[in-house]
C-alpha cells in the first residue's frame, strides 16, 4: 500500500521556496495517491525557542497555506504533529534505535546549531528520530520535499532498516523521497550559493506567502543578479547562481522547465525579465495569498479541521504504534 506523509514546521515566514518545493507537488500528489497525510509540525518547531502565541498563530498559518494551495482537507488528512501522541512516543523508541553517529552526521543541525553546538537543544540534535517517527507512525511509503530533507529521510530509511533486523520482521517500510520539479531547491533572492529559508534575518532574501503584490515586485526588483543577458539554454547559466534561481522560479510558476524559458528571454537583461518574473509571481500567488487571509481570519474553521486531522491521524496511527509495543516487548494493559 502507497501512503504520503509530508510536513511543514509553523515557524513563520512561509515563503515560495515551501510553497513551490513542497506544497504545491502535495496538491498534484492528493489525485493520484487516494491515502495523504500533510502534518503541521509543531513538535519540531520547537527545538528552536518560538513565542507561544506566534507560534499558535503560525499553526493555523500554516495549515490556512496547505488549504489555500488546493490540499482537500476533505480527502486527506491535515493535522498538527502535538495532537497525535503517537509522534513522540515511537520517536523516544527511535530514540534508541537511531546510532549517534548517524546524528552525527547531519548537516542540517551542524548549520542550524551553528559555532555554539553546547547551547543547541537536544531537540535539534534528535530532529531526524522525530521525522522518522513521523511518517513510519503511519507507516509511509512515500515523502514529498524539498532538496533539503533528502539526508533527513536517509535517516528514516536507515532506522525503519535497523528496527526490522533488530526486531526481526519486516515491519516498517523503506520510504521513498518524492523530490521533483524544478523548484526543488529555491535559493536565496539575496545569496545564490544560499537556500531561500524561514529563519534568514534578511526579510529581502524571500518571498513570503503573505507578502503583497507590491513587496513580492519590490523584492524581485531588488534580487541579486549579475550584469550578463540571459543565455538562450540552460548550461549557459552554470556559474550563475543567482541568474539560474530567478529562471527556476520562473518556470516552477510558469509550469515549464529552464530552456522553455530561455526559449523566451534569452538573450534579454534583467531589465525586461524581473517585471516579467514579478507580474507572473503575483498573478500566480495572489489567489493562494487571497484564499490564506481569509482562512487566517476563520480561526474555528481551521481548527476544526486540524481537529478532525488529528482523529483520522490517531486512527491510523494507534494500531501501528500497538504493534511496536508489542515488538520492542513492552506490557500494555
Ligand atoms: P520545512 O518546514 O523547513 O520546509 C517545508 C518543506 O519545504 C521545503 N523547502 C524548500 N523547498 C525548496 N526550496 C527551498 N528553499 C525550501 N525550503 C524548504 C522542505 O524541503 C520541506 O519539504 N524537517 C521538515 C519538516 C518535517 C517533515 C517530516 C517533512 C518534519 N517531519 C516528515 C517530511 C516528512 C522541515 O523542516 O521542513
Amino acid at each position: 500500500m502507497k501512503r504520503i506523509f509530508s510536513g511543514v514546521q509553523p515557524t513563520g515566514n512561509l515563503h515560495l521556496g515551501n510553497y513551490l518545493g513542497a506544497i504545491r507537488n502535495w496538491v498534484r500528489l492528493q489525485d493520484e495517491f487516494d491515502d495523504c497525510l500533510f502534518c503541521v509540525v509543531d513538535l519540531h518547531a520547537i527545538t528552536v525557542w518560538q513565542e507561544p502565541k506566534d507560534l499558535v498563530a503560525n499553526i493555523r498559518e500554516v495549515a490556512a497555506a496547505m488549504m489555500a494551495a488546493g490540499i482537500d482537507p476533505a480527502r486527506n488528512v491535515i493535522f498538527n504533529q502535538s495532537q497525535v501522541s503517537a509522534h513522540a512516543e515511537l520517536a523516544w523508541i527511535f530514540n534508541c534505535v537511531a546510532r549517534l553517529g548517524w546524528l552525527d552526521r547531519m548537516t542540517q543541525f551542524k548549520e542550524k546549531a551553528g559555532k555554539d553546538k553546547e547551547r543547541a537543544s537536544v531537540g535539534l540534535y534528535a530532529y531526524p528520530n522525530l521525522m522518522a517517527a513521523d511518517i513510519l507512525a503511519y507507516k509511509g511509503t512515500h515523502v514529498p520535499v524539498g532538496e533539503d530533507q533528502k539526508q533527513h529521510l536517509e535517516l528514516a530509511r536507515d532506522i525503519a532498516q535497523k528496527f526490522n533486523h533488530d526486531y526481526g520482521q519486516e515491519f516498517f517500510p523503506v520510504v521513498e523521497p518524492l523530490i521533483f520539479g524544478t523548484a526543488t531547491r529555491v535559493m536565496s533572492l539575496r545569496d545564490g550559493w544560499s537556500k531561500m529559508s524561514k529563519s534568514d534575518p534578511a526579510d529581502n532574501s524571500r518571498i513570503n506567502m503573505t507578502d503583497d503584490a507590491d513587496g513580492i515586485a519590490r523584492k524581485i526588483k531588488k534580487a541579486k543578479t549579475d550584469s550578463e543577458p540571459l543565455p538562450s539554454e540552460a548550461p549557459g547559466l552554470n556559474g550563475r547562481p543567482e541568474a539560474s534561481n530567478l529562471v527556476g522560479i520562473y518556470a516552477a510558476l510558469a509550469d515549464t522547465d529552464m530552456d522553455g524559458v530561455l526559449g523566451e528571454f534569452g538573450g534579454q537583461g534583467f531589465g525586461a525579465f524581473k517585471p516579467a518574473l514579478a507580474d507572473l509571481a503575483v498573478a500566480k500567488l495572489s489567489p493562494v495569498q487571497d484564499q490564506m487571509r481569509r482562512l487566517i481570519d476563520d480561526t474555528t474553521y481551521v481548527e476544526s479541521v486540524l481537529r478532525c486531522g488529528a482523529e483520522k491521524a490517531n486512527d491510523i496511527a494507534t494500531p501501528i504504534l500497538r504493534e511496536v509495543q508489542d515488538l520492542v516487548g513492552f506490557l500494555r494493559p
